[in-house]
């Protein structure tokens, strides 16, 4: 796809997509179209009842008078509303309408919004990452023809005041659309093909980009005393592996990084604590958490962020097997702390205690984030619009519901605390890896923090229901895959650790 910006965007071909704000009050470009129809725009929207109201769109076949061959006219609510995500989910979903069209153009015009949350460079940027992240399809396994399905458009042209900024603005945004590509490629990537070898041999190829690439095979992972995660992939024929991604964009080079840690469960079947069948489903996502890493390090590189970060990666396939991990068995942490292993689906946060060592003990960073699709029981207290959030660190934590907010990834904050600690005590070892029936996300949080220092400031991404999209899609997020935590924490580098 090929975006340009431009001064006038005169579409005289392919499809036009104008906007108004609530009323219906149109923008110019629309306006400019209801009087060269002589009226017949605005029938149509009449006899839509089309108010502006954001998410309300109404699309003209071969409008009279119009020279374009669609005109597809955006409702974006309330002006003072209006703000970056707004505009994204505005461009996705007229973009939305394409799909299956012949026009191979398309131009976008909602210049002369007045009073909005974005300025005009801004608003045609977010346009484009909005229309680039819904341009996404995962078809590499389908090997029939799949024009009717299909986006025809090459192109699309948007409408700026200030071409040079806007593409200033976009080239940044494109950066941050490429890593939300690659995180739902892995999302998206069947479980018999993305192993964790074959997921470190695709963090290998980031190099190019600058990232330095390290990874850790089950031979130094056992070196360090990495139990805890190797006895997760012990059941598997494939073996674990730590991927460690460095990237160093700040002046001051050895400045401590800002650390993610991602968990990356290429399959998660639950091990000898089977899965039923329908709950299995879905499972080659639980990496969804390494995924979001993997993208924001691309990211990162990609646009040159000032910043140093570190991406540590635990990637492990959970299987049942004679030499699987057994409920009841003990293992012995790269912390030193012992950890009983009841269920051996809760998987992740041991997976994570390891990789929360690894990031501490080599990096001393100076904030770890860590994203999982940890638990269930978070698609049962937020579902799919936010994911869970938890803290050692009250402005951490502030600083990532404003990023995610800011980039349409929003997340809620849960409590940790002392009595929710105890639920995760072991009668023979330090602990013990799951509580009991209630608050399974907070205790699932409280054993992670075990495995923080206290002086880190630490949060926990619970993203078990956001980092795919099960059922019905919203504009942004044409796949399976969402990509869920790559914007988000683009935003809260770039906002708060940058030079
Ligand atoms: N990967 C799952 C969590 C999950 C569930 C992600 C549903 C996405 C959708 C995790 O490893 C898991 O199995 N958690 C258990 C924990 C329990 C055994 C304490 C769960 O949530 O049931
Ligand atoms: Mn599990
Ligand atoms: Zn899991």
């Amino acid at each position: 796809m090929q975006f340009t910006f431009a001064a006038t965007a005169a579409a005289e071909i392919g499809a036009l997509v104008v906007g108004a704000t609530e009323g219906p009050e149109l923008l110019p470009a629309a306006a400019k179209c209801e009087r060269t129809s002589r009226g017949a725009v605005g029938r149509a929207l009449e006899s839509s009842r089309f108010k502006g109201k954001a998410g309300q769109i109404v699309e003209i076949l071969a409008p009279a008078g119009l020279k374009v061959t669609r005109l597809i006219v955006v409702g974006l609510g309330k002006a003072e509303e209006f703000d970056a995500p707004a505009a994204e989910s505005a461009a996705a979903a007229a973009l939305g309408r394409l799909k299956g069209a012949a026009e191979t153009e398309a131009t976008i015009d909602f210049s002369g919004l007045k009073g909005a949350k974005l300025d005009g460079v801004a608003l045609a940027a977010h346009l484009a990452f909005g229309a680039k992240l819904k341009t996404y399809a995962f078809d590499a396994y389908r090997t029939k023809d799949s024009d009717d399905r299909g986006l025809a458009v090459k192109k699309i042209t948007i409408a700026t005041g200030d071409v040079a900024a806007t593409r200033k603005a976009f080239a940044r945004l494109d950066a941050v659309a490429d890593g939300v590509f690659l995180a739902r490629d892995l999302v998206n990537e069947p479980p018999n093909v993305l192993s964790p070898v074959e997921f470190a041999r695709r963090a290998k190829t980031l190099a190019k980009l600058g990232l330095k690439v390290t990874v850790l095979g089950e031979a130094q992972m056992k070196r360090l005393g990495m139990n805890a995660l190797l006895g997760v992939g012990q059941g598997s024929e494939r073996e674990s592996q730590l991927v460690v991604l460095e990237w160093r964009g700040s002046r001051k080079k050895t400045a401590a990084p800002l650390a993610f840690v991602g968990k990356g469960v290429c399959f998660d079947s639950g091990g000898l604590s089977l899965k039923p069948g329908a709950s299995m489903m879905g499972m080659k996502g639980d990496m969804g958490g390494a995924a979001a890493v993997i993208g924001t390090m691309r990211a990162l590189a990609a646009r040159k962020a000032k910043v140093n970060a570190v991406g540590v990666i635990g990637l492990v396939e959970n299987m049942p097997d004679g030499k699987a991990q057994r409920p009841d068995d003990v293992v012995k942490s790269a912390s030193g702390q012992t950890i009983e292993v009841l269920n051996t689906d809760a998987e992740g946060r041991l997976v994570l205690a390891d990789a929360l060592w690894y990031a501490q003990d080599k990096f001393a960073p100076r904030a770890v984030v860590d994203l999982a699709t940890l638990t269930g029981a978070i698609l049962i207290a937020l579902g799919g619009e936010h994911a869970g959030l938890f803290s050692n660190d009250d402005a951490l934590s502030q600083n990532l519901a404003l990023a995610g907010k800011a980039a349409g990834e929003p997340v809620w904050r849960l409590p940790l605390g002392k009595g929710y600690d105890k639920l995760i005590k072991s009668k023979i070892a330090d602990m013990k890896n799951i509580g009991g029936a209630h608050a399974g996300s907070i205790t699932a949080a409280q054993f992670l923090q075990r495995f923080v220092a206290d002086k880190t400031p630490w949060a926990h991404l619970d993203i078990a229901g956001v980092a795919w999209q099960d059922g019905e899609q919203k504009p942004l997020i044409p796949s399976w895959g969402t990509g869920w935590g790559v914007r988000m924490l683009d935003r809260l580098v770039a906002d708060n650790y940058e030079d």
